[in-house]
């Protein structure tokens, strides 16, 4: 896999992609209740005024949200893919350009809140990356980012699927799976202090996929989604279900 293959990939899927933020399948529920996490996290603690940018932006699901909720901030959102640039600026993103993770064109220390969810899973040289998001980021600002989780149960059916039945050939494209000591050894060695690495439960998601249809649950469950997933990531069983690792780490 190599960049050519991830632009190719998401120019095809882009419309597909995007469906799933309006969708109600499981994976729907899954793609949802992460954007909701980081959506939390970059209202709660950007700055007035700040810079956020979004690096492999998709469809620019977050920076609408982020701009109705923040009209304050200054947004960008960052991209490989022409395909998904153009679903981005049809959901009304302002400034979208196209960008590769490796060699994001900021200045160094110039935002405070870097994104990059979904992201990692597509980069083979993911630790440099990690590296020159961190430059970019000023003292005391925010890198929120998501990794496919290496340990979990459904990372490992993912792998074998691929491994056994499909020899590699065309599988799933989360080519990059890391666990928590790798993610966290290439933060601390980028000047990044961990705040949060957290395994987004799979159960979490399921709970919610199920009860909503019921109005009054579902508006229960929204409002404690945060609190669903940390009471989930306590029991063994769900943690190793979670493919993805929610991180927060701050510029030192
Ligand atoms: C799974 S999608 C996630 C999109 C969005 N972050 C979301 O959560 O809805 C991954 C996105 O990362 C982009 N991407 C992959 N590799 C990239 C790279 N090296 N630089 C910038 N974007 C990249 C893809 O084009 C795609 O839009």
């Amino acid at each position: 896999m190599d960049i050519s293959d991830v632009r190719h990939h998401f120019d095809k899927y882009a419309f597909a992609w995007t469906g799933f933020y309006g969708g109600n399948s499981i994976s729907d529920y899954v793609v949802r209740s992460r954007q909701a996490h980081v959506l939390k996290e970059v209202v709660a603690c950007t700055p007035y005024r700040g810079v956020v940018v979004e690096v492999g932006c998709g469809g620019g699901q977050l920076l609408v949200e982020l701009a109705h909720r923040r009209p304050d901030l200054s947004l960008l959102g960052l991209d490989v893919s022409i395909g998904m640039l153009t679903q981005a600026k049809a959901a009304g993103v302002e400034s979208a350009s196209l960008a590769d993770a490796r060699h994001p064109p900021l200045g160094p220390h110039t935002v405070d809140t870097l994104v990059a969810v979904a992201v990692a899973e597509y980069l083979p040289d993911w630790r440099l990356v990690v590296e020159s998001l961190s430059e970019v980021i000023r003292p005391g600002g925010l890198l929120v980012m998501t990794f496919a989780h290496r340990r979990s149960l459904l990372s490992w059916v993912d792998r074998e699927y691929r491994n056994r039945w499909q020899k590699q050939k065309d599988g799933s494209m989360h080519r990059v799976q890391v666990d928590v000591a790798q993610v966290r050894a290439a933060l601390t060695s980028s000047g990044l202090t961990v705040q949060r690495i957290t395994p987004l439960s799979f159960d979490a998601y399921c709970l919610r996929y199920l009860l909503d249809g019921n109005p009054r649950l579902t508006k229960w469950v929204s409002g404690t989604s945060w609190q669903l997933d940390r009471l989930f990531v306590r029991v063994p069983f769900a943690r190793i279900l979670g493919r993805a690792l929610y991180v927060v780490a701050q510029k030192g």
